[in-house]
C-alpha cells in the first residue's frame, strides 16, 4: 500500500495508542504457561502479537477475545508451566524478534522438538545470542548458518545458569529467565546496562520466584505461575511518533491517554524534555507493576542533542522517530553506540539515512551510528518502509514537516505494531 501524508500546522487532540507489544507479548506467553484462565484488557492490536498467540495456539492454548461491560479482552486457558504440547507443524513467528527470542526459552525446557519459523526479515536476524546461553543450559538448537531461523530447538531438562550477557537486550534476558522457569536450582542473568524489566515484573505478578537488584535478575525454577486478569498499558513506543509529530508542528497540543511509563523505558520523556520539549505526565497510576498515565504536549522549540552509551540501549526503539526530529531541530542529533540498530527489523541507520537523503536532507552515516545537521528543510518525496513498522511510522512523522505531500510505500509495515496508526494520524494531524 502506499499512504499520502500531507503537512501539517497542527497535530492536536486527545488519543490512546494500542497496547505496549513487549507486554503483551509477555502477558501472552506466560499466562499460556500459568494454571487457569488469565483476561487480558487492551492487548496489542499488532500483527507481531498475534504471532505470539499464533505460536502458543500450535502449542496447545486455547484463547479468545471476549466483550465485557464495552472492553474487548483476551482470554488465555494456561494449561500450567508443564502443560504445553508438541506441535503439528512449526511455529511462525513472522516479523516478531521478541516472539522468536523469549518463546526459544520456553521451548528449550519442553520435553519434545519444535521449529521456529519467521519471514523473510527475521530470518537474517541474529540468534546466536540465545542459542548460547540456552545451550549453556542444556538445550540443543539447529540454526542456519549456526545464526539464523529457521531454528529447531531440542527441549529437554534444563540447569541453572549465571548468565552475563554481553549485549543489552531485553529479549536476551527474558529469553533466559523463561528457561530458567523450568530449570533446576537459580537461574542468574546480569546484563551490561539495565533494559526493560517487564518480564521481572510480569513473572513477579503470576507468583514466580524472583529477586532484582538493579543489573542481576535471579528466578528460581520449578515455581507455579497463576493466573490473573491484566492490564496492558499503552505502548510508549508507539505514542513516541505522535509526541514528535507535536513537537515539530507549529501549534500542537495533544494527550496520550494511559500510556506505560515504566521507568525502564521513559528515557525517551527524559530525553525529549533535556532538548526543550513542553511534556506534562497526569494522571500517574499503577496496574500490575507497570506505571500507567497521560502524556501532554505541545509544540515546542527543539534544542539539538547526543544520544550515546546506556542512552541509545534506553532509547533504541525511538531513534527513527528522533532522528526525523533532528533534522528540523535547532543543532541537530548525533546518535552513538548504535550497532544494535543495524540488526532490527532493518538496518535502521541505512534505512534512516536513506529516507532522510529522499527528503533533501543531510546525514553522516557512521558504523555505530548517525549525525544528522539541524536546520534543515525536508522536502516532498517518495518514501519507503522497507516493510519495517518504526521506518513506515518515522517517516509519516517527517512528512508532516514537509514541503508538500510524501508518499509512503509499503505503508502497511506499521500494522506489525500499530495498525490504527494512520487512522489516529489522520484525526490529529491538520
Ligand atoms: C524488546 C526489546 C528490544 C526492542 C524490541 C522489544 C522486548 O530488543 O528493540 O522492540 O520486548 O524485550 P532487544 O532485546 O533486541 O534490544
Amino acid at each position: 500500500m502506499i499512504e499520502s501524508v500531507s503537512p501539517a500546522r497542527t497535530v492536536s487532540g486527545a488519543i490512546s495508542v494500542p497496547g505496549d507489544k513487549s507486554i503483551s507479548h509477555r502477558f501472552a506467553m506466560l499466562t499460556s504457561i500459568a494454571e487457569g484462565e488469565s483476561r487480558i484488557r487492551n492487548y496489542s492490536t499488532g500483527a507481531d502479537c498475534r504471532s505470539t498467540l499464533s505460536c502458543m495456539a500450535r502449542l496447545g492454548i486455547r484463547h479468545e477475545v471476549a466483550e465485557k461491560e464495552g472492553r474487548t479482552e483476551l482470554i488465555v486457558h494456561g494449561k500450567g508451566i508443564h502443560g504445553l504440547q508438541p506441535p503439528n507443524e512449526s511455529l511462525d513467528a513472522g516479523n516478531s524478534g521478541s516472539t522468536i527470542r523469549m518463546l526459544s526459552g520456553i521451548l528449550a525446557a519442553q520435553p519434545f522438538r519444535t521449529t521456529l519459523v519467521g519471514d523473510e526479515s527475521l530470518s537474517r536476524r541474529p540468534m546466536r545470542r540465545i542459542m548460547k546461553p540456552l545451550a549453556e543450559m542444556g538445550a540443543r538448537i539447529n540454526a542456519t548458518d549456526e545464526q539464523f531461523p529457521p531454528l529447531t530447538i531440542e527441549g529437554g531438562p534444563l540447569h541453572a545458569i549465571t548468565y552475563e550477557s554481553p549485549i543489552a537486550s531485553a529479549q536476551v534476558k527474558s529469553c533466559v529467565l523463561l528457561a530458567g522457569l523450568y530449570a533446576e536450582g537459580e537461574t542468574t542473568v546480569r546484563e551490561p546496562v539495565q533494559t526493560r524489566d517487564h518480564t521481572e515484573i510480569a513473572l513477579r505478578e503470576l507468583g514466580a520466584d524472583i529477586s532484582v537488584s538493579r543489573r542481576e535478575v535471579r528466578v528460581r525454577g520449578g515455581a507455579s505461575l497463576e493466573a490473573k486478569s491484566l492490564v496492558v498499558p499503552g505502548d510508549i513506543s508507539s505514542a513516541a511518533f505522535f509526541l514528535v509529530a507535536a513537537l515539530a508542528a507549529r501549534e500542537s497540543d495533544l494527550v496520550i491517554a494511559n500510556v506505560g511509563l515504566n521507568p525502564t523505558r521513559t528515557a525517551l520523556l527524559d530525553f525529549l524534555k533535556s532538548i526543550g520539549a513542553s511534556l506534562k505526565i497526569l494522571n500517574v497510576e499503577i496496574a500490575n507493576g507497570e506505571l500507567i498515565g497521560n502524556i501532554q504536549v505541545k509544540s515546542s522549540k527543539i534544542q539539538g542533542g547526543l544520544i550515546e552509551r546506556e542512552m541509545t540501549a534506553a532509547l533504541i526503539d525511538e531513534i527513527p522517530v528522533l532522528a526525523v526530529l533532528g533534522a528540523t531541530s535547532e543543532s541537530g542529533l548525533v546518535v552513538k553506540d548504535a550497532a544494535e540498530l543495524r540488526v532490527k527489523e532493518t538496518d535502521r541507520i541505512q534505512t534512516v539515512a536513506d529516507n532522510l537523503k529522499r527528503m533533501g536532507a543531510k546525514v553522516i552515516v557512521h558504523q555505530d551510528g548517525l549525525e544528522i545537521p539541524g536546520k534543515q528543510s525536508l522536502h516532498a518525496a517518495e518514501l519507503e518502509s522497507y516493510g519495517d513498522h518504526r521506518i513506515a511510522m518515522a517517516f509519516a512523522v517527517a512528512a508532516l514537516s514537509a514541503d508538500g505531500p510524501c508518499n509512503i510505500r509499503d505503508s502497511e509495515a506499521a500494522s506489525v505494531s500499530f495498525p490504527e496508526f494512520y487512522d489516529t494520524l489522520r484525526e490529529i494531524a491538520h
